[in-house]
């Protein structure tokens, strides 16, 4: 697993929702065409008491990323719902990081699969974190664009 002594990550906790909100919306992953699919979007306290919601933060409080994932203990697999790394902190191994975290809750909840609908540019990404294409999700409302389906086994 890697690990950075510079980067603290913790649950979430409902006063995060709101800086967690504003990393999402600045991101520059998700303009032009993208940006329909974040328009309205906001991470509600309730959601991040709800799922599991974990925050990584530089050594002085700043928030570098978040994940949040949710179980379905019926099915007993879980769905990764949201994974950014602020626009200024990416490509330092902070996502690489996160994912981990991510593996090892998954583990923990008990689930046997993750599931992950991938945003198209961040693909490479999950497949450089051992995730597994298995399909791809078509255009939905307003989401205009297929999305790379992957599957993960924590
Ligand atoms: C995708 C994202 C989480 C990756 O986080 P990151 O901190 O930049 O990634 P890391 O620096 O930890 O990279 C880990 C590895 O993945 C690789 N990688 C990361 N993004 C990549 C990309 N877009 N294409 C190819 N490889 C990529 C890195 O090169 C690195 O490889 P290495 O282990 O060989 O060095 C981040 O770019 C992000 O938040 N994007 C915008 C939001 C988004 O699209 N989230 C996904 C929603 S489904």
């Amino acid at each position: 697993m890697p690990t950075d002594p510079t980067v603290h990550i913790r649950r979430a906790v409902g006063a995060d929702a709101d800086a967690l909100t504003a990393l999402t919306q600045r991101s520059r992953a998700y303009e032009g065409r993208y940006r329909a699919i974040l328009e309205g979007y906001a991470i509600t306290a309730a959601q991040v008491a709800r799922d599991a919601c974990h925050a990584a933060f530089d050594e002085d409080g700043g928030l570098l990323g978040y994940y949040s994932l949710v179980h379905d203990r019926v099915a007993g697999d879980a769905e990764l719902d949201l994974l950014f790394v602020d626009d200024a902190a990416q490509g330092r191994g902070v996502g690489a990081l996160l994912f981990a975290h991510m593996r090892k809750t998954a583990r923990a909840l008990g689930a046997h699969r993750v599931r992950i609908v991938s945003h198209p540019p961040a693909e490479p990404f999950y497949l450089r974190m051992g995730a597994v294409r298995v399909g791809e999700q078509p255009p939905r409302g307003r989401v205009a664009w297929a999305r790379p389906l992957l599957e993960l086994v924590p």
